[in-house]
């Protein structure tokens, strides 16, 4: 297996580790950064410098498989628990740490097994959004004009992205002629991330302060919506950046098809219907520290649960369903 890989935001080799596009300097900076250690991973992953539910556990799981050529198994088991609390909501991160793991353990600690095995996963999350783009497009009329939030493209992915890769290829396919992207408040992975990819492949697009979606789809300027997802219930609720909830409720009142793109590997049909999303609770100052607002407490949930009755469809790897989805 060829173990160098090489994507928008990500890159790694055994001789060097694994280096980050350091996605909290973008647009304006455009610089790698070496992973050394487990603090340093755990904390690229917190400070958001790699993001994106999938993204983040296909990074999680080449630097374990890293750690654990030249490390214990009790040392590299120490490491692949502390990196799956990193973050809590997207389930990715567990996810692809455990199918690494199990493949250690099933290779009697063999740790070429568990770098194998991340490497699969990045090259099958490329695939999976080359799958996904294809439901997608199936969607698409001409002359579309498609909001989008937060970022799911390349740098979100290893491959095109999730909703931006079926926007990149509606482009590439002269149907979709122009994009908003929302800015995605506090960190703006609309108006930096997003935004960043849409120029690089020349797409025209307009990026928007949150709070101007509703007015744009009141004049009638948005076809259709698409956006991610960081976990997806049995139920066909959406967990997803913040601000995803109230698009969901705009596209209702004014009649917008609002689609998720999302692959199976975000489904988590173990979390039972009682049980309750853990929702990352970010620090008040993402919040507070544009403003200079020394005098106030803000809040910052990282994510919000938009409800699948909200949802007109759910675009797959293999398929689009509608609501009930699944049940
Ligand atoms: O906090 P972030 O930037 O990691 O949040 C990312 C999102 O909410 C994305 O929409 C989601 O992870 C899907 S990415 C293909």
């Amino acid at each position: 297996m060829n173990h160098k890989i090489k994507s928008l935001s990500l890159a790694y080799d055994p001789a060097q580790g694994l280096r980050l596009l350091d996605q909290t300097l973008l647009p304006s900076q455009v610089s790698w950064v070496p992973i050394s250690s487990p603090e340093h991973m755990i904390e690229a992953i917190q400070s958001l410098k790699v993001r994106g539910a999938p993204l983040i556990g296909i990074s999680a799981s080449l630097f374990l498989g890293h750690y654990s050529l030249s490390h214990t198994p009790s040392q590299t088991y120490q490491v692949y628990e502390d990196l799956k609390k990193a973050r809590p909501t997207a389930v990715n991160l567990a996810n692809n740490l455990n199918s690494c793991w199990q493949n250690y353990l099933t290779h009697n600690n063999d740790p070429q097994f568990l770098l194998q095995k991340a490497i699969e996963l990045f090259y099958q999350d490329q695939e999976l959004c080359f799958a996904m783009a294809k439901q997608g497009v199936s969607l698409l009329n001409s002359n579309e004009s498609v909001l989008t939030y937060c970022n799911t493209g390349s740098l979100a992915t290893a491959g095109i992205g999730t909703a931006l890769g079926v926007i990149k290829q509606g482009f590439e396919q002269g149907l979709i002629k122009h994009v908003y992207a929302s800015e995605t408040r506090p960190l703006g992975q609309g108006a930096r991330l997003t935004a960043y990819e849409l120029s690089q492949l020349k797409i025209p697009h307009h990026v928007i302060c949150d709070n101007m979606a509703a007015t744009l789809m009141a004049e009638q300027l948005v076809t259709k919506i698409f956006v991610g997802a960081d976990r997806i219930t049995k139920k066909g609720e959406v967990a997803n950046k913040i601000g995803t909830l109230n698009l969901a409720i705009l596209a209702a009142h004014f009649k917008i098809p609002f689609y998720v793109v999302a692959p199976s590997t975000t489904f988590d049909f173990e979390t039972s219907d009682d049980q309750k999303m853990v929702i990352e609770q970010r620090n008040q100052s993402e919040v507070l520290g544009i403003w200079n607002n020394s005098i106030s407490t803000a809040l910052n949930p990282a994510f919000d649960i938009t409800p699948p009755t909200l949802i007109t469809g759910i675009v797959t790897e293999n398929l689009i369903s509608t609501y009930p989805f699944w049940a």
